[in-house]
């Protein structure tokens, strides 16, 4: 197996820890570097899962490396061809991702700017909440095409909806396609037109209160989470959905998954980083793929746009 690339994870907390142990996993890059604030955390992890390498099977390389607040240390992530940024802090139980705003500004704000300085071609993965104001944060502060930077949402929301669909009817995940478009929060999207059962409209066989219980599940998927672990939010399923996504980039693969891109002029809406379906690859988000939405649908999608919006005006400021 052919192996090329690095790919950095920034911050090496549950979510950045278990991304970089599934890419590691993927055994496709060359190298994967894991960075933490917390002297030595990052060097421990990466020398623990390279003891893993000749009992799970792969050589890719994990590296680890310590930063400063400051922005020291960032020399190992040198020339990476894609970034994943998960740094910030994580939900408590009771807050919104929105109340994390100004604190993971600031942390975001200093990562891109590193990231940008070291590795200036490289495609970014933003996962920090509130995730779709820390990705149009991510693109100013890297000053990079906004094609080169997006968000992890979609995916990980979709598979929520799908697992939600999936547990309620008692049917294999793999029987169900879902999917959730709009903002990663209040104005999330699920898209009941796009979603099916062995084919079968979800409308054919869940009635319309039960997809909605499971629509609200699914927009609340994250805080359900929260709620029970006390400390700290997801992570298996965010970081399944953020190494994928990695994946796509550095494979090239020209999937199509939701993801949260830069919109202009698709939909009708201008100017704004939202949840929308995208072709990946090697470039990042090579383009916007708009699909047939029911009038709702497309209103709520315009509704998660503004409201976006509206929040992204501010962060240049933070
Ligand atoms: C979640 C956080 C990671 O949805 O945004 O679990």
């Amino acid at each position: 197996m052919s192996r090329r690339g690095k790919v950095t994870v920034v911050g090496a907390g549950f979510y950045g820890s278990t991304t970089a142990q599934r890419l590691a996993e993927y055994d496709v890059f060359e190298t994967v570097v894991l960075t933490d604030i917390v002297e030595g955390k990052a060097e421990g992890l990466a020398l623990d899962l390279n003891q893993s390498r000749p009992i799970e099977g792969f050589e890719t390389t994990v590296v680890g490396a310590t930063t400063t607040v400051d922005g020291g240390g960032y020399e190992p992530t040198a020339g990476s061809d894609v970034v994943v940024i998960t740094a910030g802090l994580p939900r408590k139980p009771g807050m919104s991702r929105m109340d994390l705003l100004e604190v993971n500004a600031k942390i975001v704000r200093g990562v891109a700017e590193k990231i940008a300085e070291y590795s200036p071609e490289a495609v970014i993965v933003v996962v920090s909440n509130p995730l779709d104001e820390m990705t149009a944060l991510t693109q100013l502060a890297s000053a990079f095409p906004k094609n080169r930077v997006f968000g992890q949402a979609g995916v990980l929301d979709t598979a929520r909806f799908t697992n939600n669909v999936a547990t309620t009817l008692g049917v294999p995940v793999g029987s169900v396609q879902t999917l959730t478009l709009g903002s990663h929060g209040d104005t999330m999207v699920p898209v009941p037109s796009a979603c099916f059962v062995d084919g079968k409209p979800l409308a054919d066989v869940l009635d319309a209160d039960k997809i909605e219980e499971l629509v609200t599940r699914t927009r609340n998927g994250g805080a359900e989470v929260v709620a029970l672990l006390k400390t700290g939010s997801a992570y298996y399923a965010p970081s399944a959905a953020a190494a994928r996504m990695a994946k796509a980039v550095i494979t090239d693969s020209g999937a199509i998954i939701p993801v949260c891109a830069w919109v202009d002029g698709e939909y009708g809406i201008d100017g704004v980083y939202l949840g929308v379906e995208a072709e990946i690859g090697s470039t990042g988000v090579k383009r916007i793929v708009e699909r047939d939405l029911t009038d709702s649908e497309l209103a709520g999608l315009k509704e998660a746009a503004e409201a976006v919006r509206a929040k992204q005006a501010d962060i240049a400021a933070l």
